[in-house]
Formats: structure tokens, sequence, C-alpha cells
């Protein structure tokens, strides 16, 4: 049994890594989130009393982390400013969070010599040609291109400098685009399926021929259990199920399974910046680690996520008409 403290456990991914760890091991979780509009308890209900706590705080607060930290055995970070669309309009939450906060926690675990693991994205490598034969690799250069990003990029960088000049206890992923419960309404893929539910049409960025390599949520706190169980320390591991799809595909497919006509989308003006492709090799968690993604089946796990947000409609309810007010201000 070891006691974990994971940082944004109410967000999308952390909470089903939460859910993941308490079906699947006897270990202990403190959840440190600081329920930004990204963090929801709802998506922590039924978990078992004896095994989980809940601490509501800032991770950029030293006092607190300082108080948490030497309490546990192990640091899973997730606690992020996750959303591209928001750091093109308001970049200062993504630096006080993503790179102050991360500094805050690995102080911390520099302190009582504690594992940490740091969960980052592949958008820290920039992106990729359509037809490039290439996948990122961990030995790609850095390039990020958007604020949220370029702070992730920073963070990893901390993280190795501690590693290298303290001797932090750390490993560090780098995950591809995660679907699956818990989503907020603000991201893609519960964006389109929710939009299709009130009856509003699906909205593509320029023209839609931008690829994700999508995994399951499940597939990415599986593989950051095997990390965390048997990562070496001061490794990189790159997370990816060879997911690729481009949006105009994952859209089409979205109406197609909710009975709506797959054409039934419109463009909107494009991002930013915006990454053009992104594609994870994973051979390296997956030949050092044994790792191996479990959601093969693309189709069946955008059915069962359309499901989910059919019969949680409560749980994303309350976020979805301010979310569509700012988008539409952007004219997306
Ligand atoms: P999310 O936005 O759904 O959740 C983030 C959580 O962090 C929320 O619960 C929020 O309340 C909490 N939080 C934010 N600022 C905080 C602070 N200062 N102190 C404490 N808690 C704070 O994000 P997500 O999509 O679940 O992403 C989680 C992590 O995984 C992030 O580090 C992100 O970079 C990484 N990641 C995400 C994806 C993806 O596809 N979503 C892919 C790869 C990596
Ligand atoms: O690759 C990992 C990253 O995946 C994570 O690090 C980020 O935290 C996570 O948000 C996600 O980033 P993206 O920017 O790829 O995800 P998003 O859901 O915002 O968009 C996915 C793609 O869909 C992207 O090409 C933009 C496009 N898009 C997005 C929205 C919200 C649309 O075409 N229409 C939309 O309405």
């Amino acid at each position: 049994m070891q006691r974990l403290l994971v940082t944004g456990g109410a967000g999308f991914i952390g909470s089903n890594f939460v859910h993941y760890v308490m079906a699947n091991t006897d270990n202990y979780v403190t959840v440190l989130d600081k329920l930004t509009y990204a963090g929801n308890l709802e998506s922590l209900k039924g978990l078992p009393e004896d095994r989980f706590r809940f601490v509501k705080g800032d991770i950029s607060d030293a006092e607190l982390v300082d108080g948490l930290v030497s309490d546990h055995d192990v640091v899973v970070h997730y606690a992020a400013e996750s959303h591209n669309d928001n750091s093109l309009h308001d970049p200062r939450p993504f630096l006080d969070t993503n790179i102050i906060g991360t500094y805050t926690l690995i102080e911390a675990a520099r302190k009582y010599n504690k594992r940490f693991h740091h969960i980052s994205t592949d958008e820290v490598y920039g992106d990729l040609e359509l037809d490039d034969p290439e996948r990122f690799t961990e030995e790609t250069p850095y390039n990020p291109s958007s604020p949220y990003s370029s702070t992730k990029a920073g963070s990893d960088l901390l993280v190795r400098a501690w590693v290298r000049s303290f001797g932090l206890q750390a490993t560090i992923s780098n995950c591809s685009n995660n679907y699956g419960p818990y989503q907020h309404v603000e991201k893609f893929i519960p964006r389109q399926i929710t939009n299709a539910i009130d009856g509003i049409r699906p909205k593509l960025y320029g023209k839609g021929e931008n690829v994700r390599d999508w995994i399951h949520a499940d597939d990415h706190s599986s593989a950051v259990l095997t990390i965390i169980e048997k990562g070496v320390v001061g490794e990189t591991y790159l997370i990816g199920a060879d997911g690729e799809k481009n949006n105009k595909e994952v859209v089409e497919l979205i109406l197609r399974h909710m009975g709506q006509d797959s054409g039934a989308y419109d463009h909107v003006v494009d991002r930013a910046g915006h990454d053009l492709r992104y594609a994870i090799d994973s051979s390296k968690l997956r030949n050092e680690l044994g790792w191996t993604p479990q959601f093969s089946d693309f189709d069946a796990g955008i059915e069962d996520t359309i499901q989910w947000y059919r019969d949680n409609e409560s749980w994303w309810r309350p976020q979805k008409s301010a979310t569509e007010a700012k988008y539409k201000e952007q004219g997306q």
C-alpha cells in the first residue's frame, strides 16, 4: 500500500486516474485540487472513504504543499491549466499554475526525498506535417507552439533540472490527446457530443484536417501506474495508443453514432498557431516497462463516451452555456 498525493485529481484525467487507482490497487489517495472552473467534486463521487481524502488548495501554496508532500510516499502531478484556447486569451494563470505550481511541488518533493511523477503532454514537441513518417519520441527536441504548451515544456524542464542538480526522484510522461468520461465541455470531443445533444451544429476549427493521436483516459491511467511502479527515475516515457484521426473524421463519427447527418457541422475560425498533427511512438514504454493499451477500438470508445454524456447530463449541463458563450465571442 502506498500513499499517493494526486494534484489536479478533480479534473478530467486526474479523476479518471483516482477511480482507476481505487479499482485496481489498495493504495491510499489524497487529491489536492484548487477547484478552478475545470475541477469538479462530482467527478470524485462514490470513492471509498477509508482510502480517499480531498483537500481544496493551490499547488503554489508552499506551506500547504510542504505538509501534504511530507505525509505521502508519491506525488502524482496532474494539476494544470490545460486548455490551449484559454491560454491564447489569458496566459497568466498558465504561468502561475504550470510553472510556479510545479516549482512549489518539486521543492517539497526534493526536501522530503519523495518519489515524484510529472504528467505532461506531447504538445511540448510542437507539431508534425501530415505526411511525416516520423512520430514523436523521447529524443524529439522541444518546440512548443502555444502559451499552454510552452508552460508545460517549462515545467518538464524544471523537473529534469531538479533530477540532475538535486537528485529529485522523478519520472516524466508525455501523453497524447485523451478522451473518455469527466472531460470538460470546452474540449473538442465533449463539446461536439453535447452540441449534438443540444441540436447545435458541431464546430470544426479551420478545415478540420488537424490530426490528434487519441487515447482513452483509462489507458493513460494504466500507463502512469506502470511508470510509478516500474519506471526508472530520471527517465521520460511517451504515452500513446496509435489513435491518429483528423478532426473531421472524429466529428463525422460522433454525428453518425448519434443518428445525425454526418455532414451537419460548421467550419469556424481557426485557432491561432494551431498545431497540425501530433503522433506518439510509445515503444519505450511498451518495450521497457511492458505496458499495452486496452482500448484499441476508437469507434467503440467514442460510442461509450457519447453514452456517458447522455447518462450524465447533470454533470456537464452547468458548464455548457457559459462555455458556448465564450466560444461565440471568439467566433468559434
Ligand atoms: P483539466 O483542466 O481537466 O483539470 C485540471 C485540474 O487541475 C482541475 O481539477 C483544476 O481544478 C486543477 N487545478 C488547476 N490549477 C490548480 C492549482 N493552481 N492548484 C491545484 N489544482 C489546480 O486537465 P486535464 O485535461 O485533466 O489534464 C490534466 C493533466 O494532464 C495536465 O497536466 C495536462 O497538461 C496533462 N495532459 C492532458 C492531456 C489531455 O488530453 N487532456 C493529454 C496529455 C497530458
Ligand atoms: O495532445 C495533448 C493535449 O490535448 C493536452 O496537452 C491538452 O491539455 C488537451 O487540451 C489537448 O489539447 P488540444 O488542443 O489538442 O485539444 P482540444 O480538445 O482543445 O482540441 C482538439 C482538436 O480539435 C484541435 O485540433 C482543435 C480542434 N477543435 C477544438 C474545439 C474545442 C475544433 O476543431 N473545434 C472545437 O470546438
